[in-house]
């Protein structure tokens, strides 16, 4: 069917617009406006809230808000928010901390807190002339022209660090870069970083229409490309970790300690050494960072990005975690990258990320660091735990189950008995189909 371009789409009232959408492409499937009505929220506050977040809403999307207890971290007892669809993450992330609170729980260490942005610039001139000028003149201005964005920051005690001039002239003819770093506090400051760069942008472009060492050519030949923070936060990275004596490594799958903890070394340092298994190990111990990031109204695509990128940063993707056995000690990190906020976006808007805030008592942006670090190693234990002992399928498919006869319709008698079936038999799809079928089939 070939369909019309609509116009003044965002314009329309959210039932005209649903009006339009089913017309235009499902009218023979109305009962789909039933159910976009039926994710609705009646409370009308919270829906206009909703509909505010962002453009042409037409109902909501909602995930499952689940809570892992039990999570020693630098000795306080935290219960997790995790906000993800996928079956086990919070019942794997449940069960390591569980694993850790009786061996001392996590650790963690803010190694820094620095974010990056740029001033991306195009400038047909000596790279040295740059530098001079950049040296002796402008950096003093973008200081000067950025003076009262930053005010409130540097209250809070953060603001600009640093800027510095980069020259990418062998890289891409002409092309600079101003390199800021920030201090952006309690805030993942994005706006912040983002304001001060524009400003930057606009400076550059005075300063050099003003400077005499210029000639007329130079001077013309100036482009601002762009101003933009970079998700990529090397800078910015916590560590988390656990610990323990090889003798308290008990795992309950019957293999001893010694046995368990040199499978789950080894497994690690394959996702050290081979990319295929990294984006796999690192794609598990996002499920754990992510739910949180989502949970406590932070961007997971800005996370998930740096992440990726950081676990690449020496030319090879590689694993996020690291493992040591020496002298009897078992010893498990991740070095995370991770810029988050506890002030500012969805934090002071969203009731439900206000709660998850207010459950993890009320964190300040590096404790919100450290907890998305354990979050993330808690998950990757449990994942390479399974790997190395029963496998994952078997934890996954019992969560799963549900999943599978939801999809076939199953009554909630029908899915007890389900339940008592796979008591001592591994779940999998074709199982569980051919069950359903003999059963409805009596
Ligand atoms: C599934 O979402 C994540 C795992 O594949 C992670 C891993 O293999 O380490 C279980």
């Amino acid at each position: 069917m070939n369909h019309t371009p609509v116009e003044g789409f965002s314009k329309l009232s959210k039932q005209r617009k649903i009006d339009w959408l089913i017309n235009e492409y499902l009218p023979e499937d109305r009962h789909y406006e039933q159910i976009l009505q039926q994710y609705w929220n009646e409370d009308g506050t919270i829906q206009k809230l909703h509909d505010e977040f962002s453009e042409n809403t037409i109902s909501n999307f909602y995930m499952p808000y689940g809570i892992a207890p039990n999570f020693l971290i630098d000795g306080k007892l935290l219960a997790l928010p995790m906000a993800v669809e996928e079956s086990s993450v919070v019942a794997a992330a449940s069960k390591a901390a569980k694993f850790w609170i009786d061996k001392g729980g996590f650790k963690t260490t803010i190694i820094n807190t620095k974010k990056l942005g740029h001033t991306h610039f195009i400038f047909d001139v000596e790279p040295h002339k740059m530098l001079h000028f950049f040296n002796f003149k402008l950096k003093k201005k973008l200081l000067e022209a950025t003076e009262d964005i930053t005010k409130n920051m540097r209250n809070r005690g953060g603001g600009i660090l640093n800027i510095r001039l980069i020259d990418k002239t062998a890289d891409l003819e002409n092309y600079f870069q101003l390199k800021a770093s920030f201090d952006t506090v309690d805030s993942m400051g994005a706006n912040f970083i983002n304001s001060c760069l524009e400003r930057f942008g606009k400076t550059l472009k005075e300063e050099v229409e003003k400077e005499e060492d210029f000639t007329r050519e130079e001077k013309a030949s100036l482009q601002i490309v762009m101003n933009i923070l970079s998700n990529f936060t090397p800078d910015c990275i916590v560590r988390a970790e656990v610990s323990c004596k090889i003798e308290e490594l008990k795992d309950d799958s019957g293999i001893s300690n010694e046995e368990f903890a040199t499978k789950f070394k080894r497994a690690v340092t394959i996702a050290e050494i081979e990319p295929y298994r990294a984006t796999t190990h690192n794609k598990g111990i996002m499920n754990g960072v992510d739910a949180v990031v989502i949970a406590t109204g932070n961007d997971f695509r800005a996370t998930e990005a740096c992440a990726h990128a950081y676990a690449a940063r020496d030319g090879k993707y590689s694993s996020l975690t690291h493992c040591t056995i020496d002298n009897g000690i078992f010893r498990f990190w991740i070095d995370l990258p991770i810029s988050v906020g506890v002030v500012g976006g969805l934090t002071n808007l969203h009731p439900l990320v206000k709660f998850s805030l207010a459950l993890l008592g009320k964190p300040s942006a590096q404790e919100l660091m450290s907890i998305l670090a354990v979050s993330g190693l808690a998950q990757n234990f449990g994942a390479l735990r399974s790997l190395v002992t029963t496998g994952i399928q078997k934890g996954h498919m019992k969560m799963h189950l549900f999943n599978i006869l939801n999809q076939l319709g199953a009554t909630e008698e029908e899915k007890n008995h389900f339940v008592t079936y796979f008591k001592d038999k591994t779940v999998t799809h074709h199982e569980v189909i051919s069950e359903f079928n003999k059963m409805r089939a009596k």
